[in-house]
């Protein structure tokens, strides 16, 4: 098992950070249908995509006791640290796993050399905004229409 390295990240004992792989992505693809709207789920070829093309560290998903509980990746956009996408299994939300997965992202970012990290999230999604910003992410822009189905999306940025 190949863990994903980095500085100061303290987590559950049993519980690790890793690359993603492709061994993992049938339990990624069902976190993925069990989290998201049909229309925003990601479609497999496109996790296959990221694990090729991403960086150590950047595709990563957190295994507590040798079961994945969720995942998180992380890409660049405009020479910042960029969320692509978050999820944690229903079953095992209100834990603290986002929240280290994205301590881990922002440590990732910071290594990186990355000074903000971004993300965009639904303007409904009330728990995931909620987490941004007890993380310290800031809202700078609403994007209109940023969805499929017309709703908008904050954009949350937070220093690294
Ligand atoms: C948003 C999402 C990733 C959050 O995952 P999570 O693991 O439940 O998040 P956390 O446990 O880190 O934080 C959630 C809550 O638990 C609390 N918490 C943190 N550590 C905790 C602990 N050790 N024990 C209990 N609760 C804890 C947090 O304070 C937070 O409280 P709140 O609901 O009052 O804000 C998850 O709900 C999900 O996968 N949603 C669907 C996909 C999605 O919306 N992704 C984001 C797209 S932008």
């Amino acid at each position: 098992m190949e863990k994903a390295e980095t500085k100061n990240l303290e987590l559950k004992k049993g519980t690790v950070v890793r690359n993603a792989t492709e061994d993992d992505l049938n339990k990624i693809m069902e976190i993925e249908r069990a989290s998201f709207k049909r229309a925003d789920v990601f479609p497999r070829v496109l996790f296959q995509k990221y694990l090729r093309e991403l960086n150590d560290g950047f595709f990563v998903i957190l295994d507590r006791c040798g079961s994945i509980v969720g995942y998180a990746i992380l890409g660049e956009k405009d020479g910042k640290g960029y969320l692509i996408s978050i999820a944690i299994h229903p079953q095992r939300r209100n834990q603290g796993f986002a929240t280290s997965l994205l301590k881990f992202l922002e440590s990732k970012c910071n290594e990186k050399g990355f000074t903000t990290m971004t993300l965009e999230v639904r303007v409904n999604n009330k728990k995931a905004i909620e987490i941004y910003r007890k993380l310290g992410f800031v809202e700078v822009e609403k994007k209109k229409c940023f969805y499929e189905d017309g709703a908008d999306a904050l954009v949350m940025e937070k220093p690294t």
